[in-house]
Parts: structure tokens; C-alpha cells; sequence
């Protein structure tokens, strides 16, 4: 008996080492080092997203989601919503012309006292099929002692790294947003819904503003101040609320849920969940929210995206570092 188990454990050893080699190989907190890398050191704010602004409204669900999921997300009620907006990266100073990402989190606050977060990107998806493949990317743009950035090696990475291509297109192609409010948010990972008796159907989300996407000209690009998105928020709260749907996107059985560098194709149905208001900006509500994204409401589920489940660390020691003054 004891061979038969001294047997096993040999021969299952290289699985359990190299499972944990995996594992050890990116850890969150390397990405709060390539951030400080890229970006400096900025005490008390997040290591990601560094730059954003704080608002609050509230989410009323469609009758849509009902049936694919349990969550008392979509039960219909008014739920509240704490948001906030923010350019990607921990440049607490980023140029809000950049043609880089824009980031949305909403934390939703249920009747029975839980919440449910989302935060995603105005990009369909990720630069980096993995985690390894994102922090591979992210330290070849680290300036080298002189302060310049081998641009060679950029893209000699993304050649030798596809899964990174996707984004960088997109950005070349789609100029940023003139308002937070009139850009579209992409969950990118999957997701799953988990109805009353258990059955699974996955999904990513997308955020769709009611007034409709409004990208800066070229011109503007040249033009505008590097901060001018928290104020136009402000500007236009003061007149009117400012409006988002809140939809899903359902994937087929054949739709890859491990890689956020990949998009679904076009023609998937896509159904409301809801409709977000939101009607004030500006203030510090959002200061001590972790939006990680994991921390979903039962009736929804993380799918296997290793890049979705790594994010809950990163956010974790970020969290701790900025409410710690570091
Ligand atoms: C390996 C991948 C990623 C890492 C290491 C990472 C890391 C971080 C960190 C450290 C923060 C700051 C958290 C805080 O202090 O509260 C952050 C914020 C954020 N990230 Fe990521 N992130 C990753 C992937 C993503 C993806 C795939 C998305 C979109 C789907 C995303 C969207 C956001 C947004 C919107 C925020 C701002 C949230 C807020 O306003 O507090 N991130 N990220």
C-alpha cells in the first residue's frame, strides 16, 4: 500500500511542481511593480486606473435577464450604483487625449446587502491572451536608463506575441471618447449566469450610452488640455442625468471563455439587463471601493479567464497600498 502511494506520488509530482510553477510564474503583485515601473511612484492611489472621478446613480434591471439568472440584480428593483470612470494606468496625471483605454467600475449594492461589481475597458478586448502574455508586454515598455522606450522591442514582442495585436488595433482606429458618458464599456472576460435550478449560460457584458458614442475629433486630439473628461461630466450632470444600458452579449457553447484577447463574433444575441442613471459626479464616494470584478452576486459566475481571476490580487494589494497611504 505504502509503495503503491510513494508510486503515485512520484509519478504525479512533475503535474503538482509544474501546476505550481504556473501558478508562481505571474503573480499580482508584479504587475503593481511594472506599474510603479511605468508610471512612478503615487502614494495613496490606485496602482491602476490611477487617474478617474467618482459618481453615483442608480440601476433599474430589464425583465430580460430574469430568466437566464438568479441574481437579485435583475429582481426589479431600483438598485444603487457607485461608479467610477478613469483612464487606464498609474498615471495619476494621464493625458485624457491619449489613445489608451478608459475604464468603467460599478459597484451595485443589492436589497439584501451584498453587491455586485463590474469594471471593464472601452476596448472589446485585452492586450494579452494570458496574464504572462500581458506582463511580458508591459515590461518592454518600461524606458530603459536613459528614459526612451525600445520601440523595436515593442513590436518584435507583438509580433511574437499575436494575442496582443487586437487592442493596439483597435485603439489605432477608434479615437478615445469626448465624455466618459459617450463611450461604450466592454466587460471583455466571460461570464456566466446561473439560473434557479442551476443551469449555466455564458455571457460578457458591454455598457451602451443612451446619447451615443461621441469620439474626439483628430483636431480636438491636438487641441484639448490633457484633463478635461471629470468636468464635462460635471457640466453635463448639471442639466440632465446621464444614461447607460446595461447588456449582454450570450455566447455560444463553442465561444472561447479563457482568452479576453479574442471577441465573439458579431451576430451573438444580445439582450438588456437594464438601464444605468447616473446623477452626480465628483465627489470621494468611490475613494475606498475595490471594483474587483470576481465579487459578483450568486446567480453570476466567473468563467475560467485567467486573466479575470488574477485581477482580484492585483486589485486586493493595490486596495491595501492606497487606504495604507502607500
Ligand atoms: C492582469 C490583468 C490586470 C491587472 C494586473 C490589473 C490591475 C489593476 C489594478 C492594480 C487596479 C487598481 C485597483 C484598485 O486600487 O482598486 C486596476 C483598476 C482597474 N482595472 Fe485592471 N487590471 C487587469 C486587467 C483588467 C481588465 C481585463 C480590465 C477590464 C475588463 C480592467 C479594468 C480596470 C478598471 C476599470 C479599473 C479601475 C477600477 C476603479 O475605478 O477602481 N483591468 N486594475
Amino acid at each position: 500500500m505504502i509503495s503503491k502511494l510513494k508510486k503515485l506520488s512520484i509519478l504525479l509530482l512533475p503535474a503538482i511542481m509544474q501546476s505550481q510553477m504556473v501558478s508562481a510564474e505571474v503573480q499580482g503583485n508584479d504587475f503593481i511593480q511594472v506599474f510603479e515601473q511605468l508610471s512612478g511612484k503615487h502614494l495613496g492611489v490606485r496602482k491602476g486606473h490611477a487617474k478617474g472621478v467618482c459618481a453615483l446613480g442608480d440601476f433599474i434591471p430589464s425583465q430580460e435577464a430574469m430568466p437566464y439568472s438568479s441574481s437579485r440584480l435583475f429582481s426589479g428593483q431600483k438598485i444603487k450604483a457607485n461608479i467610477r470612470f478613469s483612464m487606464a494606468g498609474g498615471n495619476p496625471f494621464a493625458d485624457e487625449t491619449a489613445r489608451s483605454p478608459r475604464g468603467v467600475g460599478i459597484q451595485f449594492s443589492l436589497p439584501d446587502g451584498s453587491i455586485h461589481n463590474i469594471a471593464g475597458l472601452t476596448t472589446p478586448v485585452f492586450p494579452g491572451k494570458d496574464p504572462q502574455t500581458f506582463l511580458g508586454l508591459l515590461k518592454t515598455l518600461v524606458p530603459n536608463e536613459q528614459g526612451k522606450v525600445d520601440f523595436a522591442k515593442v513590436s518584435q514582442y507583438r509580433q511574437d506575441h499575436p494575442s496582443t495585436q487586437a487592442q493596439f488595433n483597435w485603439l489605432r482606429t477608434h479615437n478615445p471618447p469626448s465624455s466618459y458618458s459617450r463611450a461604450q464599456y466592454f466587460g471583455i472576460h466571460a461570464f456566466y449566469f446561473v439560473d434557479e435550478a442551476g443551469h449555466k449560460t455564458k455571457f460578457k457584458w458591454r455598457l451602451v450610452p443612451v446619447a451615443g458614442e461621441l469620439p474626439l475629433t483628430s483636431k480636438q486630439m491636438e487641441q484639448l488640455p490633457p484633463t478635461f473628461l471629470a468636468d464635462n461630466l460635471k457640466q453635463e450632470l448639471i442639466t440632465d442625468s446621464v444614461q447607460f444600458e446595461l447588456q449582454a452579449i450570450i455566447g455560444h457553447d463553442d465561444d472561447v471563455t479563457d482568452d479576453p484577447s479574442l471577441f465573439w463574433p458579431k451576430d451573438r444575441l444580445i439582450i438588456s439587463l437594464g438601464l444605468l442613471t447616473i446623477n452626480q459626479s465628483g465627489d470621494s464616494s468611490c475613494d475606498e471601493i475595490n471594483y474587483d470584478p470576481n465579487v459578483l452576486s450568486k446567480g453570476v459566475e466567473p468563467s475560467d479567464d485567467p486573466v479575470l481571476k488574477l485581477r482580484s490580487t492585483a486589485y486586493a494589494i493595490s486596495f491595501g497600498k492606497r487606504l495604507s497611504g502607500n
